[in-house]
């Protein structure tokens, strides 16, 4: 594995997920893995999980970390290929990816959407211009369209905790009154297809995501009914796609709830997190015996352990 930027880049979703078991079970079974190393986590939007589980992961492989919210503590930077930078640009992204690749051995990087330039989100430009311009592996820490390492930590989650063989998988989307990127539900959706799972996205009209992504995934439209017989329910919310960046609806009957909970056979509720309550979900189920949205931010530190010991091995071929 060179760069991790996608669910795309799993090239054996088993042996990842071994590898992350094996981590979870014995962390510092590798401790020198990342000696001498440094990892530079670059941060655009705010984070909580993947910024503080990343360090954690790093520091158990005894790499160096370095962090920077880049959005206020850096130079503002250029990303337009022959701009004139006569504005309040400082920066441009060749020498900053560049100066970036001589402190740091892999750079991790989360960028959100701007949720009004769908072509330019799409083309992941901020972390496709860290790929092209710096010297070392990169790893979305959640770009614009991808969140890859959740994705890791949903499908270890559900490994966990499932009782049957091919379980019973629901994205659902929940009401929110922030218009939210597209990146969890992509990623979940990608893994999901990888996955040995029975999966069905359910949203109200309107709200289909990527044609590309959900191309060879159910869906419908009836929440009630995907939630029959579910092992798993993912509640997400995400903005417009078609309708790029808009809300069309915070419909509160799309809320999870006890109710639609009972639908279900006793799923586990899951969510990245942070979430809304009774906004999303509702306290009863977020704090119920079968949420498992602790469990799920838990194993963001195995997941980003196990892809961060992929590129390191990678890197000492
Ligand atoms: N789930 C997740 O990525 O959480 P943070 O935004 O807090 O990192």
């Amino acid at each position: 594995m060179k760069h991790f930027t996608s669910v795309n880049h799993i090239d054996d979703l088993d042996e990842l997920l071994l590898l992350a078991k094996q981590i979870k079970s014995n962390p510092y079974a590798n401790k020198t893995a990342g000696e001498n190393k440094t990892l530079g986590l670059l941060f655009f939007n705010p984070s909580l999980r993947t910024r503080l589980s990343t360090q954690k992961a790093a520091a158990n492989l005894g790499m160096n970390c370095i962090t920077m919210n880049l959005n206020n503590e850096g130079w503002s930077l250029e990303f337009e290929d022959g701009a004139v930078m006569d504005g309040d640009k400082a920066e441009h992204i060749k020498e900053a990816a560049q100066v970036i690749s001589q402190y740091c051995d892999i750079i991790a990087i989360r960028s959100f959407p701007s949720l009004t330039d769908k072509e330019k989100d799409e083309e992941e430009h901020v972390i496709n211009a860290f790929v092209q311009y710096a010297s070392v592996p990169v790893i979305s820490l959640e770009g614009a369209t991808e969140h890859p390492l959740q994705a890791v930590a949903d499908i270890l989650t559900i490994q966990e905790y499932k009782t049957t063989q091919k379980p019973k998988v629901v994205l659902t989307w929940a009401p929110h009154p922030k218009a939210l990127p597209h990146a969890v539900p992509n990623s979940f959706i990608k893994m999901m297809q990888l996955a040995n799972v029975d999966f069905v996205i359910t949203h109200p009209e309107g709200y289909e995501l990527n044609p590309e992504v959900t191309k060879n995934s159910t869906v419908t439209h009836n929440q009630e009914e995907a939630f029959k017989d579910a092992d798993f329910i993912y509640a997400k919310n995400w903005s417009n796609y078609n309708d790029y960046g808009q809300i069309l609806s915070q419909d509160a009957a799309w809320m999870v709830t006890p109710e639609k909970m009972a639908l279900t056979k006793q799923a586990k509720f899951m969510h990245c997190l942070p979430v809304r309550r009774n906004q999303v979900v509702s306290d009863a189920v977020l704090d119920g015996a079968d949420s498992i949205v602790i469990s799920q931010a838990n194993n963001r530190t195995y997941a980003a352990q196990a892809v961060l010991t992929k590129i390191l091995a990678h890197e000492s071929q």
